[in-house]
């Protein structure tokens, strides 16, 4: 028996290379080895305010970019969180045995929050990380492909699960977060000390996976760099570090090979090579992208939602039988 992996992205904002190399990178490789299920959290993005028509649009569009980078529906089961409704009736269950103290402490909510007025921050934003730990308790999940910012919710889902387990019996499998090296964080390219982000204020954050050759290259040239002048990877050229790791992990060179190409030259070499880097990753990508139906993912999301029902299905009826929930 394959053991499984469980992993989502929001359908909100635009996703970017950050998400791409933090997340979908690892899934590709994992797809082989592993039976995988990719998830288009809808239910996720609605704990701020969405444009219906825009959801709906983007909703398809993440499936779709999870086609055009190389998941496979022959190898894994790609469906929508509010397809199956086994997503929220585990959320709702697993607030039970959530705490305030446990969510308190989640870093995202506070950082998310803190753009607000106290009054206005949504119970759906507090609650998130109990619904994300349903998406991966729900499919007894081994493991959890994730970017860095992630880890804090993966560990709330293995806390979750551990406690359910205590007071049910055992139900859940418990599960591990795991993030790449270098994808770990891609930081914005207009502050390293911040990481890349779809919500971010200024375009000059991220490079989308919907950008032009001319934007990427613009933004490439903007992009924030350290002070002197040599190409080296180091903890305290933060800015460079992050634009090496790009440039390593869409080349496939190593970082190392990197700094021996562009001894004796300086930013300006260096940043022209990385813009196009990134353009022969994204041409084709885009490319890919444009050709793939409305009618062709929506199958592929429809068959992958009855899979994903018939797992969830056996998964909850031993949940509610534990809870005491009457059959
Ligand atoms: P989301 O939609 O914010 O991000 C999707 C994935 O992209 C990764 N990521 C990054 N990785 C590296 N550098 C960055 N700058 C960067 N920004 C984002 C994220 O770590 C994530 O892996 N709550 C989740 C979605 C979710 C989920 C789940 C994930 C819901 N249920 C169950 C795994 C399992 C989220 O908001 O990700």
């Amino acid at each position: 028996m394959k053991q499984r992996i469980f992993s989502g992205i929001q359908p909100s904002g635009n996703l970017h290379l950050g998400n791409y190399l933090g997340a979908i990178s690892q899934w590709l490789t994992l797809q082989d080895e592993y039976e995988a299920f990719f998830c288009v959290v809808d239910l996720h993005a609605i704990t701020v305010p969405q444009d219906p028509a825009e959801l709906r649009r983007k909703t398809l569009e993440i499936a779709k970019i999870y086609l055009a980078s190389g998941i496979d529906p022959m190898k894994s089961t790609l469906f929508v969180q509010s397809h199956v409704q086994a997503h929220t009736e585990l959320g709702w269950i697993l607030n039970t045995i959530a705490r305030f103290s446990d969510l308190e402490k989640m870093t995202q909510f506070k950082d998310k929050s803190a753009k607000s007025e106290k009054e206005t921050v949504g119970i759906g934003l507090f609650d998130y990380p109990v619904l994300m730990a349903g998406d991966i308790l729900l499919y007894d999940t081994n493991v959890v492909p994730v970017g860095k910012d992630q880890m804090q919710h993966v560990e709330l889902t293995r806390t979750l699960g551990r406690r359910f387990n205590e007071r049910f019996g055992e139900t859940f499998v418990i599960p591990e977060g795991r993030v790449s090296k270098e994808g770990q964080v891609i930081m914005a390219l207009d502050d390293p000390t911040k990481k890349m982000s779809k919500s971010a204020e200024s375009e000059y954050n991220y490079i989308a996976l919907s950008d032009d050759a001319e934007t990427v290259r613009k933004k490439i040239r903007k992009a924030v760099t350290d002070s002197g002048s040599e190409i080296v990877y180091a903890d305290n050229k933060p800015a460079l570090k992050n634009l090496i790791n790009i440039y390593s992990l869409l080349s496939h060179k190593t970082t190392a090979d990197i700094e021996a190409m562009y001894v004796g030259s300086g930013y300006g070499d260096f940043k022209t090579d990385l813009a196009e880097v990134i353009v022969s990753f994204l041409t084709p990508f885009q490319e890919r992208l444009k050709n793939i139906s409305d009618e062709e993912v929506l199958a592929v999301l429809k068959a992958g939602a009855e899979k994903a029902k018939g797992i969830a299905e056996v998964k909850m009826k031993q949940v509610r039988e534990r809870v005491g929930l009457l059959a």
